[in-house]
């Protein structure tokens, strides 16, 4: 590929942002009553209006050609057809064999995988009813009622923030507690109040190394020996789900109770595998089903929608216009949705771990902007605090809102709640779009008793700039289906993005070394390693924390 910002549809974007200084889109909103009907896309029952974004036909055909000159299409076809495209580690990249539903086989170093991948599908099924039909029993013959799922990163986001969304499917017979953090508390706020005998442990890493999740699991292990567990009861207490299936059995799991999962499956990519062992726990494996059927349904709009039409192309073309061509440093997501109220937080990890790079594929440095910082929480509580941010300041924040258009409950005051819910959401996107000048703000102030400096000093601090653009994602309901579609349309963004800055989206580098240089200090604070061959700072940082360990002064 050409250099990426050499060619004809980079240049060609270049002069159209510059074109576009200084007009408003509520001019072209006034100008043009087709403009909601030509800026809208819908797929799996997912309707996007882009049409509060800074952009015109022209703008859209340069971002199309971009896409065509950097070969989206033929790299996304490559990934779907298991070509080794993270070509730091040699590997294919099938999160979507996962979810196949074609009956197709895809092929993995000449071997169809998904044999492999039914199989696993129903050794979660199994188990999953076993233990929601009250029939897995713990060493004293009680049901075990309680799942202490332990894991991070994408071990933990996927399983947790999916089932967080979809709670209103949750069923009443199993209780699923996750558990990520190595800070202490978070497990023993968690083994507190559980029962060891009514207690499975669930262990998801899908490298069996990651130093959190392991000394969270021998906690828990520890906790169940002394509550009166014994060695002989963990095989009926502990799962595991790895890649590392020797390392599992090695840490005593039993056999049956360890899932596996393939180095072809990225852990931010996971949650499609036995990873999400946890949300069909949570929700019983028929839902878990339909959000595979949901990111299924979103692979074959992506593999075969044209472009325009295409929901992840468009959303990432539209972020590559601001990220490169506008000058965005970030991306917010607001899920006006209580219970999506973690989807940042899962968006954070897949694109910030996924495009957070800075060399090409050959290892040469880019010379453009890549992955945004994403970050958002749930509507309207963001109204009450950084809204103001994404409204008045001169740093422009594109925002993704998503909104399930009913929310199925007979709950008091339901249908009040939710209709001011989504007048808030689409209210905001007015908003930032049309914004309030500054003649307004003046018009206002009219009938006030101040002076006529003062009300032109005033108005010019309420003035709202406006222009600010809005995706706005609307579906029927958040079920498990649409919320599968949902994920894969992001994780699909992502792949967009990435094939037009030509990054390696499926690797991580980046999190290895402080990887290292943690379990380093460790052993400083351990006397395992003189203070000597640290940095100043460390060994300072390291001093105080051992000294304050030995310190009497309890509060
Ligand atoms: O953050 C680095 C990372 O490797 C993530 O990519 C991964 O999801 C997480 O740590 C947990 O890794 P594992 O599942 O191997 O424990």
């Amino acid at each position: 590929m050409t250099n990426l910002t050499a060619s004809a549809p980079w240049q060609a974007l270049n002069q159209l942002a510059n074109q576009l200084e200084g007009q408003h889109m509520r001019d072209w909103f006034r100008a043009d009553p087709q403009r909601v009907a030509r800026y809208s896309a819908t797929a799996c029952g997912i309707e996007v209006d882009f049409s509060k974004n800074r952009i015109n036909d022209s703008v859209m055909t340069a971002l199309y050609e971009l896409a065509d000159h950097c070969t989206v299409e033929a790299k996304r076809d490559a990934m779907f057809s298991g070509e080794m495209i993270n070509t730091t580690e040699g590997r294919a990249v099938l999160h979507t064999a996962l979810r196949n539903f074609s009956g197709d086989a895809v092929i993995v170093d000449g071997e169809d995988v998904m044999p492999q991948v039914r199989s696993t599908l129903s050794k979660m099924r199994e188990f999953t009813d076993t233990l929601l039909n009250g029939k897995m029993l713990g060493y004293t013959g009680k049901p075990l009622s309680h799942v202490v799922a332990i894991g991070i990163g994408g071990s933990f986001l996927g399983p947790k923030i999916i089932s967080e969304a979809l709670k209103p499917y949750h069923n009443d017979s199993v209780r699923v507690h996750f558990v990520a953090n190595v800070d202490g508390c978070h497990i023993r706020d968690v083994l507190k109040s559980l029962d060891h005998e009514e207690t499975l442990v669930l262990m998801s890493s899908k490298s069996f190394t990651t130093q959190e999740t392991l000394q969270n699991t021998q906690t828990a292990k520890d906790w169940f020996m002394q509550q009166g567990g014994a060695q002989k009861d963990i095989a009926q207490h502990f799962a595991c789900v790895s890649s590392n299936v020797t390392a599992a059995k090695e840490f005593g799991i039993n056999p049956d109770n360890v899932f596996p999962m393939w180095d072809w499956v990225g852990g931010r990519y996971s949650l499609w595998s036995a990873i999400g062992l946890p949300i069909a726990l949570c929700l019983g494996f028929n839902a878990f089903e339909q959000l595979l059927k949901g990111a299924f349904a979103m692979d074959e709009h992506f593999k075969s929608a044209p472009k325009h039409e295409n929901l992840p192309f468009i959303l990432a073309l539209l972020g590559v216009w601001y990220r490169n061509f506008q000058g965005a440093q970030s991306h917010v997501l607001l899920p006006y949705y209580h219970y999506l109220r973690g989807f940042p937080a899962y968006v954070q990890q897949l694109d910030m771990e996924s495009n957070g790079k800075q060399v090409t594929q050959s290892g040469k440095s880019i010379n453009c902007a890549t992955g945004p910082i994403i970050w958002g929480s749930e509507g309207t509580n963001g109204q009450h605090s950084f809204h103001q941010l994404i409204h008045q300041s001169s740093t422009l924040i594109p925002a993704d809102f998503l909104l399930p258009l009913r929310v199925d409950s007979n709950d008091l005051n339901a249908a009040q709640h939710h209709a001011m819910l989504a007048s808030n959401c689409f209210g905001q996107t007015q908003a930032l779009m049309q914004g309030k000048s500054y003649d307004e703000c003046l018009a206002d102030l009219s009938a006030t008793q101040y002076s006529e400096k003062e009300r032109m000093r005033i108005a010019a601090h309420k003035t709202m700039p406006g222009n600010k653009p809005s995706n706005t994602l609307t579906f029927e309901r958040l079920d498990p289906f649409t919320l599968g579609a949902i994920v894969a349309l992001y994780e699909h963004k992502v792949f967009v993005q990435g094939a037009i800055w030509d990054v390696n989206s499926f690797d991580q580098w980046g999190v290895e070394l402080g990887k290292v240089l943690g379990n380093q200090v460790l052993d400083g604070i351990g006397g395992k390693k003189d203070l000597g061959e640290f940095d100043a700072s460390t060994a300072r940082l390291i001093e105080r924390f051992v000294h304050a360990q030995q310190s009497d002064d309890s509060h």
